[in-house]
């Protein structure tokens, strides 16, 4: 999605600028653009497609020290071409502005600017809000603008304004799309995401919504859209710069997939009790007796996280015989759902920020629910807007294609339904031998991560397939789901997940010799049901991949690949499951020649609804 940059201090402006908007790269974008002074006057730089033709259009370029705004951007209104690109600017170039989000009204503003003798050049909403601003600037005072324009604005937005009569000032606001400030000395810095502001300071204020902060070089002022002055919270950031680079590793996917037993670790650390067969997660707030109450959980989330939600709604009904229930947090909100005070609300997103999830928390709390967020980003959106929650602490997360995130998600949930288990008196044994066998998940990664020469060699026979289909049962059912989709996602092959049993239903017709299918075939209850479906790809010449338990020497002779995973108890059997499909899907995009990280119309993190 877009991404803003903002500088402030006495630093060249390109440098600091273009750096920040490179470390959201990942998030997703079609154009970019600059905007500073240039010997006193308003100066704006945009490109379409990659940074680095917006870093060779400036290479001509010279801004003036002191401050500038910086964007990328992800088309919603108007395609992505340089007009529509942002930084946009008022009709006589006083004023600019980046902005994120969708101004709702805009075709109404602007039909009211038109008749005021406003002209436009762009087809965005955003050119719309410039215009609008500088229709109040005429008392000379940014912030004051802003503010009244913004009382005429439907929508949501995360936006900066910068003046040529103010070269002093930038003026953010929030409403619905994050935005971060930075502090360090006399500079002050202004960021959509935390990533582009950790090479600069550690010390950050998030703007929550209905926010403005109006930064000086040594100065940050927080204001209500209002007017009111308000205390603000700095927070110190752990995230390290070493965290959002490489680090040696062709793809930021790749990295993450390694990061995994690190991940994992970081999640339960402090936090699993392996001798009680419980955990101790003091982020959820609720005291035994409120545990008890709980009629029925929800848990909603989009992409990935739904999927971590699938294995979680297996996980906690088999551990807590709680009933669950998992939705597209896009769904949820338009299906008048059925929930209330004694209904637990899990709302799972790795960012923290995306619209359709933060809607579906603020819905569940209007019908009494009490929600929770699992989420990674610390300070995001989501994690303030739930009642309380537990973070994933993954560490960033840049690659699109989500990996790292969805296992420590999961790992949470095990953790999660250990606690609500052992607070119900809900099976004691069991829950001891799941907790210590999550103790053991990270070096059983590291065991299926030391197969990645063997996969990426499967992997080079199936890159040139049109289509693949993903089957499990039970906790491999979403874990399917997971593997076709980041396929999908990162190589473009059209792939599917299915529970096997359904494969008769339809997919079947599908099968033939070019149709690569996976299964995830590991030992468990059900073992000998899949091993019929097996049967049944195998009798229309289907190409099968499959994921078993080490020692199944059966499966050798039926598939025409086996990828095997460690024994681990079913319930944590996606946490080990999912590695292999995401290294096949890794090997498979690079062998296509796809943009791993980036992935074409994804975005990493998707504040639109
Ligand atoms: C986008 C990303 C996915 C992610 C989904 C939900 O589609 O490309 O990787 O799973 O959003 O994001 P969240 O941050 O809420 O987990």
């Amino acid at each position: 999605m877009c991404g803003i940059v903002g500088y402030i201090g006495k630093r060249e402006i390109t440098p600091i600028i273009l750096g920040g908007l490179k470390r959201l790269e990942y998030r997703g974008y079609d154009s970019s653009g600059i905007a500073g002074l240039k010997a006193h006057n308003l100066h704006t730089v945009k490109s379409v497609g990659r940074l680095e033709n917006l870093e060779s259009d400036l290479k001509e370029e010279q801004f003036d020290v002191g401050f500038g705004i910086g964007h990328t951007r992800w088309a919603t209104h108007g395609e992505p071409n340089a007009v529509n690109a942002h930084p946009h600017v008022d009709g006589e170039c006083t004023i600019a502005v980046v902005h994120n989000g969708i101004i709702e009204n805009f075709e109404v503003l602007k039909t009211w600017l038109e008749a005021k003798g406003h002209k436009f050049e762009s087809s965005t909403d955003t050119e719309v809000l410039a215009h609008l601003i500088s229709e109040f600037y005429y008392t000379g005072d940014l912030a004051k603008a802003v503010r009244l324009a913004l009382h005429h604005v439907d929508g949501t937005y995360g936006l900066a304004a910068i003046s040529k009569n103010e070269p002093d000032t930038i003026v953010a606001a929030r409403q619905g799309s994050p935005l971060v400030v930075g502090m360090h000395d006399e500079e002050r810095f202004l960021a959509s995401d935390v990533a582009a502001l950790i090479e600069h300071t550690d010390r950050v204020i998030y703007l929550q919504d209905g926010e403005m902060a109006i930064l000086t070089a040594d100065d940050v002022r927080i204001e209500s859209i209002e007017g009111e002055s308000l205390e603000s919270e700095e927070i110190q950031v752990t995230w390290d710069l070493d965290a959002i680079e490489r680090g040696g590793f062709e793809h930021f996917m790749l990295k993450e997939i390694y990061e995994q037993p690190n991940a994992i670790t970081n999640s339960i650390r402090g936090r699993l009790d392996v001798e009680r067969g419980t955990a101790v997660l003091s982020g959820l707030n609720m005291d035994d007796d409120e545990i008890k109450k709980i009629k029925r959980i929800v848990l909603t989330a989009c992409g990935t996280s739904w999927h971590a939600g699938l294995v979680a709604e297996y996980m906690l009904e088999e551990m807590t015989r709680i009933p669950v229930e998992v939705d597209y947090a896009s769904e949820f909100r338009y299906r008048k759902p059925i929930v209330d005070e004694e209904t637990l609300v899990f709302a799972i997103s790795q960012s923290g920020e995306t619209a359709d999830t933060l809607a579906a928390v603020k819905e569940a709390k209007k019908l009494g629910a009490r929600t929770l967020g699992i989420c990674n980003v610390v300070g995001s959106t989501i994690a303030r807007e739930c009642d309380a929650g537990i973070y994933i602490h993954a560490g960033p997360e840049i690659g699109v294609a989500s990996t790292k995130a969805f296992t420590a998600q999961v790992s949470v949930f095990a953790m999660i339904s250990l606690m609500l288990g052992q607070v119900r008196d809900k099976f004691k044994e069991r829950r001891q031998a799941i907790a210590a066998d999550l103790a053991k998940i990270p070096g059983k990664i590291e065991q299926i991560l030391s197969l990645n020469d063997e996969i990426k060699k499967i992997a080079e026979q199936y890159a040139d397939r049109n289509n693949a289909l993903y089957l499990g049962r039970c906790f491999n059912f979403p874990v399917a789901l997971e593997g076709a989709l980041k396929l999908k996602e990162i190589s473009y092959i059209h792939a599917e997940g299915y529970p096997a049993a359904e494969m008769k239903h339809g997919p079947i017709a599908l099968i033939d010799k070019d149709m690569p299918v996976v299964f995830i075939a590991t030992q468990d209850r059900i073992y000998d049901k899949i091993m019929s479906n097996i049967e049944e790809v195998r009798a229309r010449q289907g190409r099968v991949i499959a994921i078993a338990t080490e020692g199944d020497a059966w499966i050798g002779k039926k598939a025409d690949h086996v990828i095997y995973i460690p024994d681990v108890d079913p319930v944590l059997v996606a946490l080990l499951s999912v590695i292999p499909l995401q290294l096949l899907a890794y090997h498979i995009a690079v062998c296509r020649g796809c943009d791993v990280d980036k992935p074409r119309n994804l975005a990493k993190s998707v504040t639109v609804e």
